[in-house]
């Protein structure tokens, strides 16, 4: 899984201030809903680029901490590299269900867009919950269905429709894995958070042009990026031209851009009290 996402880190690198406006409004709400103010010390998990973790070092200033984490070594060089001015911001590579760190370390676990990666998300949530200090909060935020963002989903439908299958299979842990509030609700109670919510925040994406949305989406979804580099130029460019159209439904004008609509679940909770 990181090699996939390690491929994929130059693409992220590129892109990382356009992912991070994009879902600037929904990260606020993350780090309310992780309860994050000043003097905290807050670890992000599957981190990527950090754009969460390094809005919350704003947040906690320079008396708090923040420790950003992922487990493909070439995303935390991107997220070392853009952590570069904020001192009290530290990079560390771990998987998110082992992470590396005594138990009680944080007053804040956050996670945006990687939870849904986690073969066992209840467990990852528990090891969350390990380095949690008592009544620490954890917040994480997922896509939300697959039909209320179409900016990803017609990509991957596109793929699908070309070989006959759903993409990714279904057996396949996707950006999609997490999309239901129930089911979000059920893997945090699970994981043995108390004073459980999940919330839906917009997340509306912009784009110059169908043919730029289309141009940098792939270079962000790790398993779509990898399957469209292994195809033919020919293959590629029919399912190029088939989401396309169908992008040209579901987005519309904006002055001189497209909006394509988006959806996110921020879902937190609270570690037991001692
Ligand atoms: C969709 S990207 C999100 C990146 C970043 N959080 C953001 O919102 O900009 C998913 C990230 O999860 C990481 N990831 C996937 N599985 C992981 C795991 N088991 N442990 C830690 N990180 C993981 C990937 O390496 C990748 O950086």
């Amino acid at each position: 899984m990181s090699d996939m996402w390690n491929n994929v880190a130059p693409g992220w690198e590129a892109n990382a201030d356009f992912v991070d406006e994009h879902l600037a409004p929904a990260t606020d709400a993350l780090l309310d809903a992780a309860g994050i103010g000043e003097g905290d010390a807050v670890l992000e998990l599957a981190a990527g680029p950090g754009g969460a973790g390094l809005r919350a070092a704003q947040r906690v200033g320079p008396s708090g901490s923040v420790v950003l984490s992922d487990d493909a070594p070439e995303m935390v060089a991107v997220a070392a590299r853009r952590a570069l001015g904020y001192p009290q911001v530290s990079t560390a590579v771990f998987d998110q269900s082992r992470i590396l760190a005594e138990d009680a370390q944080f007053d804040a676990v956050i996670s945006r867009h990687g939870l849904m990666f986690a073969e066992d998300p209840a467990g990852a949530v528990k090891e969350a919950a390990r380095v949690l200090r008592s009544g620490g909060g954890l917040a994480v935020m997922t896509w939300g269905p697959r039909s209320m963002n179409p900016w990803l989903g017609l990509v991957l439908d596109a793929v699908g429709e070309q070989f006959g299958v759903p993409f990714p299979p279904p057996h396949v842990r996707g950006p999609f894995s997490l999309d239901d509030s129930a089911l979000v609700s059920s893997v945090l109670e699970e994981g043995g958070l108390g004073d459980v919510h999940v919330e839906a925040v917009e997340t509306p994406m912009h784009a110059a042009s169908v043919q730029a949305w289309w141009e940098r989406v792939p270079q962000l979804a790790g398993p779509l990026a990898t399957a469209l580099a292994a195809m033919e130029p020919d293959v590629r460019e029919q399912i190029a031209r088939r989401a396309q159209s169908a992008a040209a439904e579901v987005s519309r004008e904006e002055g001189d851009q497209v909006v394509f609509p988006g959806s996110v679940l921020i879902g937190s909770g609270r570690a037991p009290r001692d």
